[in-house]
């Protein structure tokens, strides 16, 4: 039976390249959005993953939406926590709200989507969890104390888990990815864009199916041992 993986922002940017990733690896997927209804139906219709909406902010909402995936497709047993948000400001112009925003979804988003899977992973003795942290976690970014913050959180989150699950044959690992080709990077204005740019080895943005590809990695039944670890994929900029 095909294994059945849930992508938190699934149906753009990176979140989209892992879901297409893990279909074209026979799991069953469900993406996630949280508000770009035009996107995710254009995504559907191209790939036919259904995409389903909700707020990864919002435990209640969280724990319905994945137990309706469930109960449209079947037990979760890949999970990938991948939805996120950027609010960058300098620290003195950060207002509480935008560091609020990137708390709630980047980091507690993260709890909200792997809690309401975890019992059911611990049960049937298998699950993935793969969190999608960021560079700027490891090495910090000017104008992000609030995304960094919370992608370092992220590393402390899989560390801890890896040592609740490894027993119950559960996983749990974050990818580190670069500046990739997204929207999200692509907001950054040009000329700061291309000074980042000139500081990667590479010479280059990552795609996003580089990413995906670590993910569909980590997810495979062989990555069993790999457990608690940071993957880091982003073109020689940082090495920790
Ligand atoms: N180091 C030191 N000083 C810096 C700096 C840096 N990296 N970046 C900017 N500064 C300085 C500037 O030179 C400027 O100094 P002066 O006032 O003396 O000229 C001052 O700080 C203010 O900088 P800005 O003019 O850029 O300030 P702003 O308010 O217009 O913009 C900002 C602030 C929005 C944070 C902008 O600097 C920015 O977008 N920076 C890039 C942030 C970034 O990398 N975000 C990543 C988004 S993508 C992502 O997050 C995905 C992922 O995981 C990688």
């Amino acid at each position: 039976m095909a294994r059945i993986a849930l992508v938190t922002g699934g149906s753009r940017g990176i979140g989209e390249a892992i879901s297409k990733a893990l279909k074209a690896d026979g799991y069953e997927v469900a993406a996630t959005y949280a508000g770009n209804e035009e996107k995710a139906a254009a995504f559907t219709s191209e790939t036919g993953i259904k995409t389903y909406k909700w707020n990864v902010a919002d435990y209640e909402a969280s724990a319905a939406g994945i137990a309706s995936v469930e109960g449209d497709i079947g037990p979760i047993d890949t999970v990938v926590a991948n939805a996120g948000i950027t609010r960058d400001a300098p620290f003195h112009r950060m207002t509480p709200e935008q560091w609020n925003e990137v708390v709630a979804t980047n980091l507690t988003g993260v709890f909200n989507t792997v809690h309401p899977v975890w019992p059911g992973m611990r049960e049937r003795k298998f699950g993935r969890v793969i969190v999608i942290s960021s560079v700027n976690g490891q090495k910090g970014q000017f104008g992000q104390v609030n995304y960094a913050a919370t992608k370092a959180g992220d590393l402390g989150f899989v560390k801890s888990l890896a040592q609740e699950g490894a027993r119950a044959g559960i996983t749990a690992n974050a990818i580190c990815p670069g500046y990739i080709a997204t929207e999200m990077v692509m907001a950054i204005d040009e000329s700061i864009r291309e000074k980042i740019i000139a500081g990667i080895p590479a010479g280059r943005l990552g795609e996003p199916d580089e990413i995906a590809r670590c993910v569909a990695f980590l997810a495979s039944e062989g990555a069993g041992f790999i457990n608690g670890s940071t993957l880091s994929a982003n073109g020689a900029q940082f090495f920790v």
